[in-house]
């Protein structure tokens, strides 16, 4: 079968497959009642899963999801999902499931159809729809990681691409639907008091830290198969790091960003065993669904060189894991120190820092140096501090713009296929040859040997 264009316009139905998983009932579903909230949910909503539940199970789930998000959810809002909503059971490897969809899909000419499954399934199930002749006229959202491995990543596409052009498929990395992410951007480009100082003459590292004070919370088997390597870093922490490090796009399409996030990873070399740490905390083999004898990661730090005139020689130091000591989501850009004549009594490490904080109250923090009181001619380090929620009022849901922009056609927070391809290729090297595992302790920063990176200084957080 070919793939075939056809002429986006707003979808008429949203399609949820795995509607009665963890995805569906943490963020989707919030997600929805939001959009429903603010008028921007217009259509039905077909949920579709393997656990045979009724109608009322199936609205009881969701409106448990919307409350725990949403205490005090607007009742009349909540009457409309609940007329909004429906059901599709089946088994995914059969094809009565696809015909039952198709049959509940016949008046619909513009469904969008969100794969919230394991990624296992995205081949055969985008096969299945293709059988009904689905994939003429849907969009088709992945979750990510879109494959294992650079190998698999190409199989996948193949899949998709035979039925599907590239301007139909939605590839999910949720960090790109974050608005902390997103003001990177503006931050970067917006402002021209950055741009001299943006590059290796000024810059001395830049720290990107995704950290979780928690575990696989129930989703061991799903974990316990990918690891943090292909859970978060070649994914959510090499797009923060093609923000930080492109150049500035021509315009803000999604194609004229991709052109540039493409030149950075390609820009960098792939990673090799003796610039990652693996971790794996005590306690994660006792884990549900972990394999008795796992030698998957929950942790690891990789040290990247962008090798291009803008940032030749500086490291960029990438670290994420489970059960660490706190939950944060930071990039750092530590500037060069002045020459020490003037302050030698100075303290070392006393830089300027840029800190973007990306997670929960977000904001940007600059740390400068400022006079100390006294007669003496001391410096002090004091922190310029804005949060963007105090500021500017709160930030929309990850989940929520991202499942507006695929209903309206919009691409520019999804990822292209040629930049998943180049990051796998960043990270094949790794997770075909796993460098050792090291254990450390829950409510640690991971394993002591992350401070043997080459060169790594890990800054404080
Ligand atoms: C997901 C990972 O993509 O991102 C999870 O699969 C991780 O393991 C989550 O917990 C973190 O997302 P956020 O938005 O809370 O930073």
């Amino acid at each position: 079968m070919n793939a075939r264009k056809v002429d986006l316009e707003a979808a008429d139905v949203l399609v949820l497959f795995g509607a009665t998983g963890d995805l569906a009932k943490k963020k989707l579903f919030p997600a929805l009642y939001s959009m429903a909230l603010n008028d921007s949910l217009r259509c039905p909503v077909v949920g579709v899963a393997s656990t045979k539940w009724d109608h009322a199970q199936f609205a009881s789930n969701a409106f448990e999801a919307i409350h725990q998000a949403y205490p005090n959810p607007d009742p009349k809002i909540m009457a409309q999902l609940d007329e909004d909503l429906s059901l599709v059971v089946g088994n995914y490897e059969d094809s009565k499931l696809y015909e039952d969809l198709a049959e509940a899909l016949k008046d619909k000419q513009s469904p969008v159809i969100y794969l919230a499954i394991p990624p296992a399934f995205f081949g055969n199930v985008t096969q299945g729809l293709a059988a009904v002749g689905l994939t003429e006229r849907c969009r088709l959202v992945v979750e990510k990681p879109f494959g294992r491995d650079l190998h698999s990543a190409v199989a996948l596409q193949d899949v998709l691409e035979t039925v599907l052009p590239e301007d139909r498929i939605y590839r999910i990395d949720h960090y790109l639907g974050k608005e902390s992410v997103e003001d990177i951007l503006i931050f970067r480009f917006a402002n021209s008091i950055w741009e001299p100082l943006w590059n290796h003459r000024y810059i001395n590292s830049v720290q990107i830290t995704m950290a979780e004070d928690f575990g696989v919370e129930g989703r061991g088997a799903f974990y316990d198969g990918v690891g943090a390597i292909r859970d978060v870093l070649q994914n959510h922490l090499l797009q923060v790091l093609a923000l930080i490090a492109m150049e500035p796009p021509s315009d803000l399409t999604s194609d004229r960003m991709e052109d540039e996030k493409l030149k950075v990873f390609r820009a960098m070399a792939a990673l090799k065993p003796e610039h990652v740490i693996r971790g794996q905390y005590v306690g994660y083999l006792d884990e549900a669904g972990v394999a008795p004898r796992s030698t998957t990661e929950t942790y690891a730090a990789a040290i990247m060189h962008v090798d291009n005139w803008r940032w030749s020689g500086v490291p960029f130091y990438l670290r994420t894991g489970k059960n660490l000591q706190e939950s944060t989501l930071e990039v750092i850009i530590e500037f060069k120190q002045p020459p020490r004549l003037l302050f030698a009594e100075t303290q070392e490490g006393s830089a300027n820092l840029l800190r973007f904080r990306l997670g929960k109250n977000d904001g940007v923090d600059i740390e400068l140096q400022a006079k100390s009181p006294g007669d003496h001619l001391k410096t002090e380090p004091v922190k310029l501090t804005v949060n963007f929620s105090a500021a500017l009022g709160e930030r929309q849901e990850a989940y929520e713009r991202l499942l507006r922009a695929a209903m309206a056609g919009d691409h520019m927070r999804f990822t292209h296929i040629d930049s998943v391809l180049e990051t796998w290729r960043i990270v094949e090297g790794v997770i075909n040859n796993e460098p050792h595992l090291s254990p450390y302790f829950k409510g640690t920063w991971g394993p002591d040997s992350a401070d043997e990176l080459p060169a790594a200084g890990w800054l404080e957080l």
